[in-house]
């Protein structure tokens, strides 16, 4: 296999100057020599993931295996020359990085705007130490804030209307099956199934634990974007070129 390389666009604006911060610190300080199984996470701070960790030379990476959590991150660990791997073969993995779509102050955090969250939270479970990196637009008191388009749900196709009609019982204000482009169809996940984007109010989210039980009692609900007391540490890269670590 050749040395690990990998090519990423330089940040050309604030918000990617954030990932890349946020990306490089949690590198820094988690992906160290004896991590040997790495769980990658999906979405468009994971590159910058990525970078930094070939970064770290081809000697301490050439022993290493990766493992995606979706194409899109399957595609990076290939492009990178990295060696790629498989929960199945890796249930063990030392440390996962992943990105969020809204973190609360508790870690709790919203994933799945990218319809990975299956995955993600396989490779979340399965990783003795999980990570979160994100820019500044992340960072919430309570989930729900800054995230509007709702709990991202991941559904059998089968049973979208009856999960639909499920959610609105449980308080979702309008949930809706997550389209393609120009309502082309249902977006389907890298496991054949459906999203659901699912709203709901303060106090709902404010008690996301109790949500995601109660969403993921749903026959035909395969999993729910709300990943509670999972991570260990989050770094979200600010405006001002600092740091925030929760
Ligand atoms: C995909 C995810 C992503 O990690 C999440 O959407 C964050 O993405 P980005 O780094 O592009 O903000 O959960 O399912």
């Amino acid at each position: 296999m050749p040395a690990s390389s990998l090519q990423v666009a330089p940040p050309t604006n604030v918000v990617e100057a954030s990932k890349q911060l946020a990306a490089w610190t949690a590198v820094d300080k988690h992906v160290t020599k004896d991590c040997q199984v790495i769980g990658i996470g999906s979405g468009s701070t994971v590159p910058y993931v990525v970078e930094r960790i070939v970064a770290q030379g081809p000697e301490i990476n050439k022993d290493r295996v990766f493992i995606p959590t979706g194409f899109q991150s399957k595609e990076l660990i290939v492009d990178a020359h990295l060696r790629l791997g498989d929960v199945d073969q890796y249930p063990h993995i030392d440390v996962t990085i992943d990105g969020a779509d809204e973190v609360d102050k508790d870690l709790n955090c919203i994933k799945g705007g990218g319809a990975c969250h299956l995955r993600e939270k396989v490779l979340a479970e399965a990783a003795d130490t999980w990570i979160i990196v994100a820019d500044y637009r992340k960072n919430s008191e309570v989930l729900g804030v800054n995230w509007k388009k709702g709990v991202p749900v991941e559904v059998a196709p089968f049973a979208y209307a009856k999960v639909l009609h499920n959610l609105r019982t449980l308080g979702s204000t309008d949930p809706k099956l997550r389209m393609a482009v120009m309502k082309a169809g249902p977006i389907v996940s890298d496991n054949g199934n459906f999203i659901i984007d699912a709203p709901f109010g303060e106090a709902e989210m404010r008690d996301p634990m109790t949500l995601l039980t109660r969403i993921k009692m749903l026959t035909g609900v395969v999993e729910v974007g709300l990943f509670c007391h999972m991570a260990k540490a989050v770094y979200f890269g600010n405006q001002d070129g600092s740091v925030t670590a929760k």
